[in-house]
């Protein structure tokens, strides 16, 4: 029997772009997307798409059941730095889309499960720097909290229901076809539209404050190639180091300067400085590169580039 997927929070940022390779992939018909909002133009006509609020498992199943989903994409979420600000309602939404789709798959209506992790499961006392696989875990934001718990409950239920569930440790990711919404590493993504639009960007981080990040082709590149990696490949099941690159403001600021000269960059730090400070500044991916063979394409200079010529094209 061939695959069919159900992508929840589609109309998201990584949701967004993820639904339309997947879409080439594995044939438009196949790939369900469903968000509790519409998607844009794209995904609402390139194939089906039903509204679904992520935390009803009932909701889901009927879905489920209509379309004989195979395998779930959960990236319903909500970030850091707005968990920050709705900590309960940040709670029931990451933790409970992720139990109900756990319990699909243990009473096997579905046979496979994305769920993206983050670098947010780290805090201010895991090493900063080549942060390893598995290391000091004491995070410090909802989101983070959330993110650490489901994975181990992605790990329990691969343990004891045999679930075939996976999952990526993703850095920042940097966009400019979708929009994030109410994350930390969001500026890096914001910087790139004002400075076509203004030629000048606020940040709302310090200038020397390091993250680790990625473009979005290679998240997606990831997602995939973790997902048809054979089971046998997939040795960790709570949530893999994932990394391309790391920078701070002043040097993506830099690297737009080569192609915008005018672009001036000033900072006013804000309450994402706190939990930009302690997360890794760069990750040890190593495992992902031995398991199933990750290699990321894009740096900070391929990366700048291609953003701004397709900004260019597109706006
Ligand atoms: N990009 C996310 C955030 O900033 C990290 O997973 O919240």
């Amino acid at each position: 029997m061939s695959d069919t997927l159900l992508i929840l929070g589609a109309s998201g940022q990584i949701g967004n772009e993820l639904t339309q390779k997947l879409r080439e992939i594995y044939g438009n018909k196949n790939v369900i997307a469903s968000d509790i909002r519409e998607g844009n133009e794209e995904m609402m006509n390139s194939g089906p798409f039903e509204l679904i609020d992520a935390t009803n498992k009932v909701q889901i199943l009927k879905v489920i059941k209509k379309y004989n989903i195979t395998q779930v994409y959960l990236l319903a979420a909500m970030l850091s730095a707005t968990a920050e600000q709705y900590p309960q309602k940040a709670w029931n939404l990451n933790m409970n889309s992720l139990l109900a789709v756990l319990g699909l798959a243990k009473e096997k209506h579905i046979q496979q499960i994305y769920w993206p992790s983050s670098i947010a499961v780290f805090g201010a006392t895991t090493p900063k720097e080549n942060t390893p696989q598995n290391t000091i875990m004491e995070p410090s934001t909802v989101y983070g909290i959330s993110k650490l718990a489901g994975e181990f409950w992605c790990n329990y239920y691969h343990d004891k229901y045999g679930v075939d569930v996976r999952s990526l440790r993703y850095p920042g990711i940097i966009s400019w076809k979708s929009k994030p919404g109410g994350g930390t590493t969001d500026y890096a993504v914001d910087i790139y539209f004002k400075a076509l639009k203004e030629e000048k960007y606020t940040c709302f981080l310090s200038e020397n404050t390091r993250l680790p990040m990625m473009y979005m082709d290679d998240a997606v590149d990831a997602t995939i190639q973790l997902m048809q990696a054979k089971s046998s490949q997939v040795k960790v099941r709570t949530g893999y180091n994932l990394a391309a690159m790391s920078f701070t403001p002043k040097e993506i600021a830099t690297q737009i300067k080569k192609h915008i000269p005018d672009f001036e960059i000033s900072y006013q730090p804000d309450f994402r400085q706190q939990i930009a400070d302690s997360w890794p500044q760069s990750i040890d991916d190593s495992k992902a590169r031995e398991d199933w063979n990750w290699q990321h394409q894009f740096d900070l200079a391929s990366m700048t580039k291609d953003i701004i010529l397709n900004l260019k094209k597109h706006q």
